[in-house]
Parts: C-alpha cells; structure tokens; sequence
C-alpha cells in the first residue's frame, strides 16, 4: 500500500508553497539576536533518504490517536505521545512518519546529552574545522519528524534548545555557527514522556510541556491486545488471548511490587519464544517475570498470579 504522504514526494514544492508556514519565518527580537538566516533547502535532502519509511509499519490504530495526530501534523504543531513503556508509541510516530511521507529522525534522549548533541558541532577533519549537523538540525534544514524519545532522560538546559522551534518562531538558533534556521515547513517535532517514571527531580519543565499537543497512550484494551500480539508474535488466537490475561494479571500488581505491569512488548516477547517451540510457562518466565523484577518475592507473587491464569 502506498502511504497517502508518500504520494506527494513529486509535489512537495507544491505542499511548500500551500503550507502555512511558508512565508517569511517570525524574528524574535530582544537583544543578543544577531544571527544570519539560513537559506533553508525546500525539498529532502539526499541525506535524508535513509530516513525515510518506505514499507508501511504495522499499526493497530487503538483510538482517536491518528486523527489528532494529523490534525496536529496540518498546524505543524509539537506533539507528545505519553504513556508506558512498550505500549506503541514508537511504533505509531513510525506508522504516522510512513503515512505522511516524511523521513523520521529519531534520538533517544539520555542524561548526558547536550545541546550539541542535538544541534551539531565543529568536528576536527585533516581538511580543517567542519560544521557537523546533529540529527535535530538535520530535521529542522530538510523538513523531517524528529522523534526526541523519553525527553525527560535529558538536562533541562539541553531541553531547552527546542523551546524557539515549539512556539511561533520554529526557529533553530545555532549558536556556535552564529546561525538561525528557520524550520523547514515540513518539520515537526515529536516527544515522547513516560509519565509514570517522572520524579520531582526529573519532570519537563512547565514551558516544555506547554508547548505541545499531547497523544495519551495505554496499553489497548484485550482483544485489540490480543490481535496485535498473534500478529507480531506469530501466535494462535487462544495463545495471544492467554498472554493478554497474564498482563492483566502483572498489571494488577502495579504499585505492589512492580513499578509496571507486562507490557505489549513483553507479550510478544513471550509470544515469540512459545511459537518457537518454548513451553509456555518458560516463555513467560524468560519473556515476562525474569525480566519484570528482580525482587523473589513479587517473582513469586507475580509466578502465583500467571499460574491462575493457566487454570
Ligand atoms: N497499536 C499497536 N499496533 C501495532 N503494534 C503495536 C501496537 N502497540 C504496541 N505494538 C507492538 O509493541 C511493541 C512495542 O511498542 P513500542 O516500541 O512502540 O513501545 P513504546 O511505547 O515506544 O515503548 P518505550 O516507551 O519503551 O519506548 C512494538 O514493537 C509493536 O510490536
Ligand atoms: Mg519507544
């Protein structure tokens, strides 16, 4: 199937031109601004290529998610996919990505990651200094999504570098090159938050999260649940329905033991080894309760509750 985007490769020009951030960008003022702008290229790079999405991802669409997800695309606004983990974010910005014809950058943010991480740096080449654009930038220049994955893992001055491109600037300034981009019309910006794992110590804050449109994600209700794990994990139906019911039983022990319940990923985890020939009880053991905690005792209270599920 070809991804409604991906029609418009021939005709991005054409997207440019009706798009309503193709006119001249907005210009903070205040004082310090003194940059040159950057002469932004209107079609994808060549360099992007190796982003692009070509074979459509298979998504299971669990809620309003793709429609708000467009109608955020259509404003270009920054949008925040929030829920735990394994549940499909990733996979829906890869699904989201193929069908609006965009390459797809992502970063998977950490505690030690700058802002030239994300911006780009002078890097030292026999031929002399060159200007190395990081994988924001990149986005930012040639229209791209970028996916900034668990945001909240990063500094909060290293956040803040995305603050002129999430408002009406969508501006990059790059400070070291004494450069400001103007975001290409076709970029947008994504993030994800795992609102379960925030502390007081590590949270957004309140000006990043203000800037964006935010997606709630769960894991799907148990027949949507089921139907993605036989697909994935190349199950039968009653397996995919058996491993379901064991989630629901470890997320039932969240707050008791565990700081999450089995997630879809871990379904299919154990999926995959019981339709490769693993006994069941050892799938889930290997796929599901090793993983999960460390503590023997909530093994075994979470080993009793599986085991009622095989009843
Ligand atoms: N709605 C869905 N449609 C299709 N597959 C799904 C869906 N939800 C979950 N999955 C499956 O679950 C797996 C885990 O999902 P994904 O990697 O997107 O999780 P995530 O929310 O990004 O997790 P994390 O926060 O840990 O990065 C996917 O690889 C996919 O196989
Ligand atoms: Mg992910």
């Amino acid at each position: 199937m070809t991804a409604p985007g991906n029609k418009a490769v021939a005709g991005d020009a054409a997207g440019i031109a009706d798009s309503p951030f193709s006119g001249r960008p907005f210009l903070p003022d205040g004082e310090g601004w003194s940059y040159t702008i950057a002469e932004t290229p209107m079609l994808i790079a060549p360099d992007l290529a190796a982003y692009r999405i070509d074979a459509e991802p298979y998504y299971r669409p669990v809620g309003d998610e793709i429609t708000v997800f467009e109608a955020a695309w259509k404003h270009r606004l920054p949008v925040m996919l929030k829920g735990p983990t394994g549940c499909g974010k990733t996979r829906f910005v890869e699904y989201m990505a193929w069908r609006l014809g965009r390459p797809l950058i992502t970063v998977a943010a950490h505690e030690d990651m700058t802002a030239a991480d994300l911006a780009g740096r002078f890097l030292l080449t026999p031929e002399g200094t060159v200007w190395h654009d990081g994988p924001l930038t990149l986005a930012v220049r040639h229209g791209a999504i970028c996916y900034l994955d668990e945001i909240v893992e990063a500094r909060q001055d290293t956040t803040v570098v995305i603050h002129p491109l999430t408002d009406a600037r969508r501006m990059l300034p790059l400070e070291k090159r004494n450069e400001l981009i103007p975001a290409h019309p076709d970029f947008q910006l994504v993030i994800s938050y795992n609102p379960g794992y925030q502390s007081a110590v590590k949270d957004l804050k309140e000006s990043t999260k203000q800037r964006f449109v935010a997606i709630d994600f769960d894991y799907p209700a148990p027949a949507l649940e089921a139907e993605i794990v036989m697909r994935e994990a190349g199950t039968d139906p009653a397996l995919a329905r058996t491993l379901v019911a064991i989630a629901a039983c470890s997320r039932n022990l969240k707050g008791q033991g565990l700081d999450e319940g089995a997630s879809t990923r871990m379904l299919i985890h154990a999926g995959r080894l019981a339709a490769g020939g693993v006994p069941l009880e050892a799938a889930v053991h290997a796929g599901i309760v090793l993983p999960i905690t460390d503590d023997a005792d909530v093994r075994q209270a979470l080993g009793s509750a599986i085991s009622a599920c095989f009843a």
